[in-house]
């Protein structure tokens, strides 16, 4: 019982969890809950319950580790059943039982409170089911007694898209019962005592849905239904987490539960499932560096500058504004400051218009960022993010600039995709204060932070841009300083494989389609078209006058041929597709793209073919984990997750397979070093196996675990 506390306090019975860090369920909390309520219930001097969180929190659901045990299907429903039948237990408790919620009441942790007869929370608490991002269903009765609180309606909102519910709109959906004002405990206990006094229990299981609502509640089941068909497609839980609800309209309680056990089971030993937990944990493993200890002093970030107000320097300012750091927006002239605003605007009016954000906080919001055309004020800021064009002599000039107006403490940090940071760092004349801030396109939007550290970049600098990155709603990833970083070094070896499908006979449209079918947001070439074609023009030119190329392997020529035309993308209603007008989102195939993979076929003296959809995955994916093994081995990313994490934020790369790394494992490294010397013997000596992939796939072992996850 060390992880429950147990006291008597005004007749009332305590019950305080505390597993810190987030009260997490693990087998003994469970058991710790059952035996307090029992011995609570037998207690002559209570006369009612609190069971509240210790800490910053109520309880955050199960332990998510603890999934791991459960090998099979067999193992799942047996574990199951005991936690649906002490739930059981608890909710019979002939006292009335108050859950006190604080801080996150989420998953099995809002599942508890659910078995509770009454939950009181702070105005500030959350409440949620977040399981379906775990890649499970509510499994200790939340699909069935959720329904009976709040409607099936806002179950099915709360179940499949893993939210959490401030405390208010619980309060009014019928989740929470009473918001208390002052202290959580005080108000707990004076409302425990008023339903002992009233001897009024409530058991949810015993609520029953009208005809009416069970009606309805089958109407949105199908509607839902219907949707996920779009929108989750190839995606097992959020389908699951349908069934289970449903089952509880149609079945008595006991009978729908059954059915959660089952679906349950199914998902959790699904990969679909083991992908989403791994990421889970991989992004909490990416903030800890193993040289940059948790007590490193991080710099308080109060005042920042952005140098660049372009599309990449507007949505840095943006996203620094967002999170109530005010900051000054530099351009070189006040014609290039106007347009940067201009879109700026632009950006926060669609933001209004979609009611994410009022006029008022708007307003607030852009009243953080100072527009300027000198260094006046930079000597008062923590931190300078450089947007300016991807220069190297432009990025040299400003770090000289930077290095002269700002104070020495200062954190200078470069948005470069590509550039030798350690240069920047030379230029600045302070190389311990200079890192890379890489954020990716929209950067207001995306939540990937690459954090490059150089040569001799600080540990504090580190742990500022780590703290920082959270406090922008980022998730920032520290890498070494190649070239590219991991994002785009790894990038490039997806996007030549795209190229280089199209030259062999596969389409635009099919390549795309393959993979936004495979679950990547958006395809190769539809995603080019949105971040501008000229961009990687421009970055192509560079590397060919210091006489390097993005990738190894044949270079295409067709994306080079699509900037001489001026056909930048959808900024110029032409790319890979065409589209009606310039800004316009419709792709429409366009026949000079074939074309152009004719001509660039012939040149390379190959016969076009006919690709088969699982040849465009297999090789996509697999230069992908080549490339991020060579990553790996060579210490730019200090561990494969990182690596995941990085493709899944940056990219969009599907989170329910993993990462590319995960998928490489559930592929099995031994199939996926088979098709690079396949791919070598087809294609060419640039088809060359990974050292660690080689390793790794000799010793039968996966990225991430001594057996492959596929064996598992
Ligand atoms: N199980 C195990 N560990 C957990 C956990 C959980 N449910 N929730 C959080 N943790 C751990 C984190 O891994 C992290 O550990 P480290 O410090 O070692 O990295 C630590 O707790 C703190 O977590 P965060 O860094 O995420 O802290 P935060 O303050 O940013 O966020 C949170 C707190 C909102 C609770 C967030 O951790 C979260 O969303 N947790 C997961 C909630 C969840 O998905 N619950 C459902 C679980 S599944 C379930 O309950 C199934 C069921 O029906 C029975």
């Amino acid at each position: 019982m060390s992880f429950i506390r147990y006291d008597i306090n005004d007749s009332v019975a305590v019950i305080t969890i505390d597993n810190p860090p987030v009260n997490a369920l693990s087998p003994a909390v469970w058991e710790g809950i059952e035996e307090a309520v029992a011995r609570a219930n037998a207690d002559a001097s209570a006369e009612a319950i609190v069971l509240i969180g210790a800490g910053s929190t109520f309880i955050a659901g199960a332990d998510i580790k603890v999934f791991d045990i459960l090998k099979t299907r067999e193992d799942s429903l047996s574990r199951s059943a005991r936690t649906h039948a002490l739930l059981k237990r608890v909710e019979d408790s002939h006292k009335p039982l108050v859950a006190a919620i604080h801080g996150n009441a989420l998953g099995g942790g809002l599942e508890v409170a659910q078995a509770c007869h009454f939950r009181v929370a702070t105005g500030d608490a959350r409440v949620g089911q977040p399981e379906v991002l775990l890649g499970i269903i509510p499994g200790a009765g939340g699909t069935q007694r959720l329904p009976r609180l709040c409607g099936v309606g806002m179950a099915l909102e709360m179940s499949l898209q893993g939210k959490p519910v401030a405390a208010p709109r619980a309060l009014a959906a019928g989740i929470v019962d009473h918001i208390v004002a002052g202290d959580l405990l005080t108000g707990a206990i004076a409302f425990a005592r008023s339903k002992a006094n009233a001897r009024a229990i409530r058991k949810t299981r015993d609520i029953t849905l009208g005809p009416d609502q069970i009606k309805v509640g089958l109407e949105a089941c199908a509607a839902a239904r219907a949707s996920l068909a779009k929108t989750a497609k190839g995606q097992m839980a959020p389908d699951a987490a349908v069934n289970a609800i449903e089952a509880g309209l149609q079945r008595p309680f006991d009978e729908g539960s059954t059915r959660e056990r089952e679906l349950f089971a199914d998902c959790v030993v699904s990969t679909e499932s083991k992908a989403l937990r791994h990421l889970f944990f991989a992004e909490r493993e990416a903030a800890k560096v193993p040289d940059v200890p948790k007590d490193t002093r991080a710099k308080d970030i109060t005042r920042a500058a952005i140098v660049g107000a372009g599309t990449m320097g507007g949505g840095i300012a943006m996203t620094y504004a967002n999170a109530g750091i005010p900051v000054l927006l530099k351009e070189v002239d006040d014609a290039a400051l106007q347009r940067g605003l201009a879109t700026i605007r632009r950006n926060y009016d669609v933001t209004m218009s979609k009611g994410k954000m009022t006029a008022a906080q708007v307003e607030q919001t852009l009243a953080l960022i100072t527009p300027t055309t000198s260094y006046d004020e930079f000597d008062q800021v923590d931190i300078v993010v450089e947007a300016v064009f991807e220069n190297m002599d432009l990025k040299r000039t400003t770090f000289g600039e930077l290095g002269a107006v700002t104070r020495p403490d200062c954190v200078l940090a470069s948005n470069s995709s590509t550039l030798d940071i350690d240069e920047l760092g030379r230029a600045s004349g302070r190389p311990a204060q200079v890192l890379g801030h890489h954020f990716f396109s929209p950067a207001n939007v995306m939540r990937l932070l690459e954090i490059v550290r150089g040569r001799s970049t600080n540990t504090d600098v580190i742990a500022t841009s780590l703290q920082l990155a959270k406090r922008l709603g980022k998730v920032g990833v520290v890498v070494g300083n190649c070239f590219g970083f991991v994002a785009n070094r790894m990038l490039a070896y997806y996007m030549r494989e795209a190229y280089l499908l199209l030259e062999e006979g596969a389409s635009v449209d099919q390549i795309d389609r393959v993979l936004t079918e495979f679950g990547l947001p958006v395809g190769p070439f539809g995603m080019q078209d949105i971040a501008g074609i000229d961009v990687g023009a421009r970055i192509r030119q560079y590397l060919k006058s210091i006489g390097k190329n993005r990738a190894e392997g044949p270079q295409s020529d067709i994306p080079d041929r699509l900037f001489d035309m001026g056909r930048y993308g959808q900024k110029t209603a032409a790319g890979w597709y065409k589209y009606e007008a310039p800004g316009s989102r419709t792709r429409t195939p366009d026949p000079l793209i074939e074309q152009l993979a004719g001509e660039a076929a012939a040149r390379r003296g190959i016969t076009r073919r006919s690709i088969a959809d699982d040849e465009i995955v297999a090789r996509i994916t697999t230069a992908l984990a080549n490339e991020g093994a060579r990553v790996l081995d060579e210490g730019y990313a200090t561990r494969a997750g990182d690596i995941d994490v990085i493709y899944v934020y940056g990219f969009g790369f599907p989170r329910h397979r993993g990462g590319p790394m995960f998928y490489a494992d559930t592929v099995g490294l031994d199939v996926v070093l088979s098709r690079v010397k396949e791919y070598r013997s087809r294609f060419g000596e640039y088809w060359e196996p990974a050292p660690l992939l080689e390793r790794l796939a000799a010793e039968g072992r996966g990225f991430y675990s001594e057996a492959a996850v596929h064996q598992m």
